[in-house]
């Protein structure tokens, strides 16, 4: 089955491209798992209800010709999130920035980078969103910035300049190396000398991306006006970028070689970052990160948490609240059958606290296309799992019409992972690569030669499934508009049912009332053995006219069905 074997690969590939992840540090206590729901985190918090849509403008809608998308591109492209009918857009960093992370590398968090246009294109589209009832989160980088960036050209001159200490500064080993074996996640010591201060600087990143000292108050509180100055200018939230680095032991204790590397693991994965991920007092900089949000009424803060599922229930907070919402890749790491995926939902629903809100997360900037492990018939299935498990769903732009990795020619690589950790596959512009809107040579994506080069694939295009009435973004419109009309999918309790016959389903019940779904994951037809009375409100077919249906059910290949149940 192709689906098995691809994503056996993927999860294969998953382990070595393990990038930002780390492995349990800190299972969620007793104490944690009772959970608190802030008074702010109502049911209608707007943030449980929306689809939330991520997208890099970079790859989204080139409006000058350059081959880089950018805002006035966006915003010619707002009617087509109403029509889709997304409820949030996460823009990628949009900030001025020498772009050499994908814009992770920020040299200036006020200000828009000229390659995306100005603040007023900004103002135009955040406000073009809000008019359409769609809100807008940014991406938020408090771990590093660039090393332009005023504050680490300033950090860097001296050991005794006003901004001396903002950043991760350490004096060199006994043998003048490093200060210890702390490694970048893309490759060689974390650790970069730095001359004028007869000092090094820690990098988590690249050398280009030194990390803020979060145990300095000032940086806390520029950090925040950032934060405050986005908040201000109305936009709904932030996704917070590699949130579990933010502080690094004290001590500079080594971190330890993980005994499971072998010849397939990444060098810069060879060791357990212990010492420099998911420490204790990272979690209270995520509680002043929330703090600052919270003097704004209905914002929302995710953020990115890689790894194992066990250990997301801690990023939600305690007594103080940290994440609204951890990202959720658990979906992506999954095998693809019903046994292994009913274990890994609810796996998660077990590892967050009572009263947490969960999410799921089909794609991202840093994931392999979805669609690409699956093939074509499973993304419909997972289109349908996405959209009526209990949470917040998160689509990455492209996902909606099943785009897979682009074929990246070796002089074509933009991505640093790749040129600097070679030959693991690891490198993201495949899923990065340039939308496409029509079936032209350049996509209606540019006029000019693309940054990255778009799919070989010209029939997997926004326009063409537009207009096919049966295409998988025809499938996700219209399950996303079921999910907003059927308050069971949005609220409604989880009720797991036994899988078998590769028949995965459950129940979200609210009330009385019930609704049930199930997704024959197998590419053959399968009895979907229940018991009970209902109207099929959809199928992953797209053809079944709502009807009366009664189990035990004949399920096609690849066949998902939604069914309201008779009361
Ligand atoms: C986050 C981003 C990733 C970036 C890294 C360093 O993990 O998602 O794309 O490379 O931070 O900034």
């Amino acid at each position: 089955m192709r689906g098995s074997s691809s994503i056996c690969r993927a999860v294969r590939n998953h382990r070595i491209q393990r990038t930002f992840g780390t492995h349990v540090r800190h299972p969620p206590n007793q104490k944690e798992l009772a959970g608190r729901v802030s008074a702010k985190e109502t049911s209608t918090a707007w943030w449980r209800n929306a689809v939330i849509y991520e997208i890099a403008a970079i790859s989204f809608q080139d409006s000058n010709g350059d081959g880089y998308g950018d805002l006035p591109g966006l915003l010619q492209r707002i009617d087509y999130l109403k029509w889709l009918g997304v409820g949030a857009v996460w823009l990628t960093p949009i900030y001025k920035s020498p772009d050499h992370d994908f814009g992770y590398d920020i040299s200036d968090f006020c200000a828009v980078d000229p390659r995306y246009g100005t603040m007023e294109d900004f103002e135009r589209v955040l406000h073009a969103l809000h008019k359409d009832g769609i809100k807008l989160i940014l991406d938020f980088v408090p771990n590093h910035t660039s090393d332009q960036h005023a504050w680490f050209q300033e950090s860097r001159t001296s050991r005794d300049n006003p901004k001396a200490d903002w950043y991760v500064w350490a004096e060199a080993a006994p043998n003048g190396g490093p200060p210890n074996n702390w490694l970048s996640r893309f490759g060689g010591s974390a650790w970069e000398w730095c001359e004028p201060r007869r000092q090094f600087y820690y990098h988590s990143f690249l050398t280009s991306q030194p990390d803020l000292n979060w145990r300095n108050e000032q940086v806390h509180q520029a950090m925040a006006d950032t934060m405050r100055f986005w908040l201000d200018r109305g936009v709904d939230g932030f996704r917070v970028d590699a949130s579990a680095v933010l502080i690094k032991d004290e001590l500079l204790r080594d971190n330890p070689p993980d005994p499971e590397a072998d010849d397939t693991t990444p060098p810069p994965q060879k060791y357990m970052p212990v010492f420099t991920d998911d420490r204790p007092e990272a979690m209270r900089c995520l509680e002043y990160v929330r703090g600052v949000l919270d003097e704004y009424d209905e914002r929302l803060l995710c953020g990115e948490v890689q790894g194992k599922t066990d250990r997301i229930g801690h990023f939600y907070g305690n007594s103080k609240p940290r994440l609204h919402l951890p990202l959720n890749f658990a979906l992506l790491d999954t095998q693809w059958n019903a046994i292994a995926l009913q274990a890994t939902i609810d796996a998660y629903f077990n590892a967050i606290p009572d009263g947490a809100w969960p999410d799921f997360v089909i794609g991202g900037h840093d994931k392999h296309r979805v669609a690409t492990k699956l093939g074509e018939a499973q993304s419909r299935i997972l289109a349908m799992l996405l959209m009526t498990i209990r949470g917040t769903p998160f689509l990455f732009a492209g996902d909606e019409i099943g785009s897979e990795q682009v074929k990246i020619p070796p002089d074509r690589v933009r991505d640093p992972f790749e040129k600097l950790v070679k030959g693991f596959g690891l490198n993201r512009d495949p899923e990065r690569a340039p939308l496409r809107w029509h079936n032209t040579e350049r996509g209606g994506f540019t006029t000019g030669e693309p940054w990255l080069p778009l799919s070989e694939d010209r029939s997997r295009n926004i326009e063409g499934q537009r207009c096919d009435a049966r295409s998988l973004l025809n499938l996700y419109r219209e399950l996303i508009a079921l999910r907003r009309t059927e308050p069971c999918l949005l609220h409604g309790e989880y009720r797991p049912r036994r899988s078998h016959n590769d028949v995965f389903w459950f129940a979200r019940a609210l009330g009385k009332a019930e609704i049930v779904v199930a997704l024959n994951l197998c590419r053959e037809p399968r009895l979907w053995e229940w018991q009970g009375r209902g109207v099929t409100l959809i199928s992953t077919y797209l053809d079944r006219e709502p009807g009366k249906i009664e189990g035990p059910t004949h399920l096609r290949p690849n066949e998902g069905v939604i069914v309201r149940i008779n009361q």
